[in-house]
């Protein structure tokens, strides 16, 4: 009996019709003794070519080498059955992908082999997808293993950690081999550990498919970062989740990034702002200060010619509130840095000295002064009459800080600051003035607003709010700056730094009660300079009330042409902002050409070049009578008239 004979008809019609199945008999010796459609479509021999040949044509040079071919028999035989999938080569020598099964052909009655059963299927199609899809699972995790600036990890169900990346490593500080199998509220502060939000977390990600949040979280070293965070859930192909996948970043630097520019921005705006007031406050106050100048100029030479009492105490009052307006723009101008600094070196003990009169009229008799200075204390560059005012204010605010009294200690030290060492201030050698009070102190709010303009919780009328920021200007325009410490219940020191003067002091100007006309004995002929209408008429009125002869000019150029006409003047007292040309231009032209000419230069603006000519001298405004006589005095003194 043959082996065809084994197979019936109906079968070898249905074998002859597969094409899917390489279907074929081989003889006990591995030679081919049948074929099929699927033998001949997918290995691409004939009938006539292959029939009678070995099998192992079939498989590759490597397995014939193993004699893989023999092997297959024999496992076929012993153990009924032989399975395999490999590389197997077509009649054209390209290779294909094969599941492989042999099964021996038995003899029912003798139980002699009478051959194999192969079948073979192509599977290559699988095998490339098979492999594609490894090769992608196998780069996607080198990627998500390499990723180093996102922490991506795996948690399965209850959020214990299954996988960890490099990222995670750099970011949480934990090694793959520490955190894997532990659960992932480790990465949560305690605070969020007790409230369990991962919980919260990982139920918010089951239920709308994501969670995403910025918080807190904690390295291993137990440092806080800053971490953007994802929380997705992975299902299986039925749609259970059977894990999260998280993705976390570290945003610290960012949003120390963030607030740093938010800061700056801040800061930027506040200092623009006060610029800005700056410029509004010196304008106007500039403004007032010609106003007052002239308000108080005729109020002055009023009261001159007024008898009735009632009428001289309505000028009193007059004059009382023009010289609260002239404090007032002080004040402002102080704050926009626009005064008109007259510095020179201060021996503060000296100053504070010489103000024990002044303050203690200030502030009453139910404060008591105490003063400490070392004898060491080195000369301050300043401008004296304003640190008088500004030790003033000082005392003033501590004063109204201890409403049943108590005592205002002022006390001065020499201090060095070096490179970037106290705030803002340029390194080298400070006097640090303190004014001390045990008052009611200031919380941190009102700390940080007290020198702001018009902040004041003295209520309406009674505060302006510009004592700190003038003083503030002060400190700055000289160079220094204010320090202001305080407690709530405990005091507050406000302290002064001012620039030490290298040369050694010269004795304070002495503040003379000399008044009015009495400095001046002979009568002048003199040429009064001011663009501004108004002060100029009261200049004039003025200087005719000492008993001067004067001439108008309204600009510095009308003033020339008055000179160049008859020069026989004794002095000129001239306003600096003028249009066309300033005062200081209008001292260079007179200088160059009369060159002995005494000058008097006006104002009350912080706008005049640092040097003047020595025979210049100036004179603030708002000014009193008796200080345009002081004025006219000194320049008609100066040595060079010898
Ligand atoms: N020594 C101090 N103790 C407690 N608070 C103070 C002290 N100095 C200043 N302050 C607070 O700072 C605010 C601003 O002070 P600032 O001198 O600028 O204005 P003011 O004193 O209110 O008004 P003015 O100086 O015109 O009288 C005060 O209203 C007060 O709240
Ligand atoms: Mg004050």
């Amino acid at each position: 009996m043959t082996s065809e004979e084994d197979i019936t008809g109906d079968h070898r019609l249905l074998i002859g019709s597969v094409t899917d199945y390489a279907i074929y008999m081989l003889d006990p010796d591995g030679n081919v003794v049948s074929w099929n459609p699927g033998a001949r479509r997918f290995k691409g021999y004939e009938d006539h070519e292959i029939i009678g040949k070995h099998f192992s044509a079939f498989y590759t040079p490597e397995d014939q080498a193993t004699a893989l071919p023999k092997k297959a028999l024999k496992i076929a035989l012993s153990e009924g059955r032989f399975e395999n999938e490999g590389w197997r080569v077509r009649k054209d020598g390209t290779r294909f992908w094969a599941h492989v099964i042999i099964e021996p052909v038995i003899h029912p009655v003798s139980g002699r082999a009478l051959g194999f059963a192969k079948i073979t299927r192509d599977l290559t199609p699988y095998k490339r997808q098979e492999d594609a899809l490894r090769r992608s699972e196998q780069s996607f995790r080198l990627l998500v293993q390499g990723v180093t600036d996102y922490a991506i990890y795996m948690l399965d169900e209850a959020g214990t950690v299954t996988n960890w990346n490099a990222g995670a490593e750099r970011i949480k500080g934990y090694g793959p081999e520490e955190i894997i199998g532990r659960h992932f509220s480790i990465f949560y502060t305690d605070e969020d550990r007790e409230g369990k939000v991962w919980e919260r977390a990982l139920a918010v990600a089951r239920f709308a498919g994501s969670y995403q949040t910025e918080g807190w979280r904690v390295r291993k070293s137990g440092e806080r970062f800053w971490a953007s965070v994802a929380i997705d859930p992975i299902r299986d192909d039925q749609g259970n989740i059977i894990g999260f996948a998280k993705i976390t970043r570290d945003m610290t630097e960012r949003r120390q990034a963030d607030q740093a520019l938010e800061a700056a921005r801040e800061a930027l705006y506040q200092s623009q702002q006060i610029e800005a007031l700056g410029q509004l406050t010196g304008g106007v106050a500039h403004g007032f200060n010609n106003l007052l100048n002239a308000v108080v100029g005729s109020l002055e030479l009023l009261r001159k010619q007024v008898r009735d009492q009632r009428q001289l105490g309505l000028i009193e009052n007059a004059l009382k509130g023009a010289t609260r307006g002239i404090t007032l723009t002080q004040r402002m101008l102080a704050f926009a840095r626009k005064q008109d600094l007259q510095v020179s070196p201060v021996n503060i003990y000296e100053l504070v000295g010489g103000m024990t009169d002044l303050l203690s009229r200030s502030l009453g008799p139910s404060i008591e002064l105490e003063t400490s200075f070392p004898s060491s204390l080195k000369p301050a560059l300043a401008d004296p009459h304003q640190i008088e005012l500004a030790i003033l204010n000082l005392a003033v605010n501590a004063r109204d800080a201890m409403p049943n009294g108590g005592t205002i200690k002022i006390s001065a030290k020499n201090e060095t600051v070096v490179a970037g060492g106290e705030g803002l201030l340029k390194p080298g050698e400070y006097i640090r003035v303190a004014v001390t009070d045990g008052g009611v102190g200031m919380d941190q709010e009102t700390l940080a607003k007290a020198s702001e303009p018009f902040f004041t919780t003295k209520g309406l009328g009674k505060g302006t709010g510009l004592g700190l920021p003038m003083v503030l200007g002060t400190a700055e325009q000289l160079g220094g700056r204010l320090e202001l410490e305080s407690r709530v219940g405990e005091g507050t020191t406000a302290a002064l730094w001012l620039p030490v003067s290298k040369p050694s002091p010269a004795p304070l100007p002495v503040a003379s009660g000399d008044e009015t006309s009495d400095d001046v004995t002979r009568s002048m002929r003199i040429l009064a300079v001011d663009d501004d209408a108004l002060v100029l008429m009261n200049t004039v009125a003025l200087l005719e009330d000492l008993g001067h002869q004067v001439a108008e000019a309204s600009s510095g150029r009308e003033a020339l042409r008055i000179m160049g006409e008859d020069a026989a003047f004794d002095l000129v007292i001239t306003d600096q902002a003028m249009p066309h040309m300033t005062g200081s231009q209008l001292i260079a032209e007179l200088s160059g050409r009369w060159p002995d000419i005494p000058i008097i230069l006006a104002t009350g603006y912080a706008e005049l070049p640092d040097s003047l000519p020595s025979h210049v001298k100036r004179l603030g405004k708002p000014f009193w009578q008796r200080d345009l006589a002081r004025a006219i005095a000194d320049a008609s003194a100066a040595p060079y008239r010898g």
